[in-house]
């Protein structure tokens, strides 16, 4: 059995990570793409030797797809989500499932109501370092955990802002640093902290670029389990990318992964040692991009959950998904408010 994927949009993401990671899958085909710019659909139909579509609707009436690759802007997830299925489609989509927690719920219903899968792609949990982190917590290696803090020091230029149609610089489609960018870290957070978030406070701010989503904030979670998660994010860091670190801080453990998309062990301190810990430093990688490279391990577990039908795949589902979304909904709700929120959110 071959799963039939159909890309809908056809813009960076996609021909950053997601062809290839399609095209390189004996059990998977690039079926169809689809995007609203005529010319980008044609542009990357042919040159993956597959079908251009203009609309979602043609794509699923005329082939035969079995999964539904979204990666158009932000706030366009849900509603192209709900109409793949509805068309009973698997649907796979980029990070973040949305950005209001009723438009990801709606998405969350549609799939189960028509009984197809849902995943949410958060390909930085497939980073090497990240898997051996997360371990290391399972292992309880760390005792008692207190404390997670996650730094980014990105750079994005007006240029990045300006382009395509200027999705990325609005509030409404896209959201800024903390939802664009740190999404992944605050996936990160709550599922190294394992437990759910009971207060959240963060204070964001603009400057630089005339954008209307925040540039740079600082935020604080408080976890059932007792760990305080503290965020410090910014998209203005001078001159480059340079840091996208994790630390997790307990009685008996100090891990900190870092380089620029947590992909670089920095620091792996134990109480006790295990014969792992002599390698740990051949778990880091020099990606590219900061995307990295946890696409093709996507694509890899797609194939696994659909054709052999293999229960131990560990992609995040809508639920997991939702756990972001519901996070930074609260933390730009507790920005506005200039309050703290209190979770789960009403
Ligand atoms: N996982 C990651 O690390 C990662 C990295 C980058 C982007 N992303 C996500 O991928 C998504 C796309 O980002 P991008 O940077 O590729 O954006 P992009 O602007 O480069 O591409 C989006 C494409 O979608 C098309 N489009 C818009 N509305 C459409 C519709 N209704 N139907 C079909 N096509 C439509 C646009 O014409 C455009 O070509 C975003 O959600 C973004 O957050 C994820």
């Amino acid at each position: 059995m071959t799963v039939n994927v159909g890309v809908v949009g056809c813009g960076r993401v996609s021909r950053t990570a997601h062809y290839d990671a399609i095209n390189r899958h004996a059990d998977l085909a690039l079926r169809a793409v689809c995007d609203i710019d005529r010319s980008r659909a044609d542009e990357w139909a042919l040159k993956n030797n597959t079908r251009a579509f203009y609309a979602l609707e043609d794509m699923l009436a005329e082939e035969p797809i079995d999964v539904v690759s979204i990666c158009v802007p932000n706030r366009l997830h849900p509603r192209i989500g709900i109409a793949a299925a509805n068309a009973g489609k698997h649907v796979l989509c980029e990070k973040p499932l949305g950005l209001r927690l009723d438009e990801v719920d709606a998405l969350i219903e549609a799939c189960d109501r028509n009984n197809v899968k849902l995943f949410n792609i958060l390909q930085n949990r497939y980073n090497r370092t990240n898997q051996l982190l997360k371990q290391a917590i399972a292992q309880g290696r760390f005792g008692q955990i207190f404390q997670i803090i996650i730094t980014l020091r990105w750079r994005r230029d007006i240029g990045y802002y300006l382009e395509d149609d200027r999705w990325r610089s609005r509030r409404d489609l896209s959201g800024g640093v903390f939802t664009n960018q740190a999404v992944h870290y605050v996936d990160m957070m709550q599922w190294l902290a394992g437990a759910p978030a009971e207060t959240a406070y963060a204070k964001m701010a603009t400057c630089v670029h005339p954008v209307d989503v925040e540039t740079h904030g600082a935020a604080v979670l408080r976890f059932r389990n007792g760990i305080i998660g503290s965020f410090n994010l910014t998209n203005l860091n001078y001159p480059e990318d340079r840091e996208g670190s994790v630390m997790v801080l307990g009685s008996h453990g100090t891990v900190r992964i870092g380089g620029k998309s947590m992909n670089v062990v920095e620091e792996w301190s134990f109480a006790d040692s295990r014969p792992e810990d002599a390698e740990i430093a051949q778990a880091n990688t020099a990606p590219p991009t900061v995307y990295g490279f946890g696409h093709v391990e996507v694509y890899d577990q797609i194939a696994r959950a659909l054709v052999h039908g293999d229960r131990t795949v560990d992609l995040p589902d809508g639920r997991e998904g939702r756990k972001s979304v519901e996070l930074l909904q609260a933390l730009y709700e507790s920005d506005r408010l200039g309050r703290e929120m209190r979770l789960p959110l009403d």
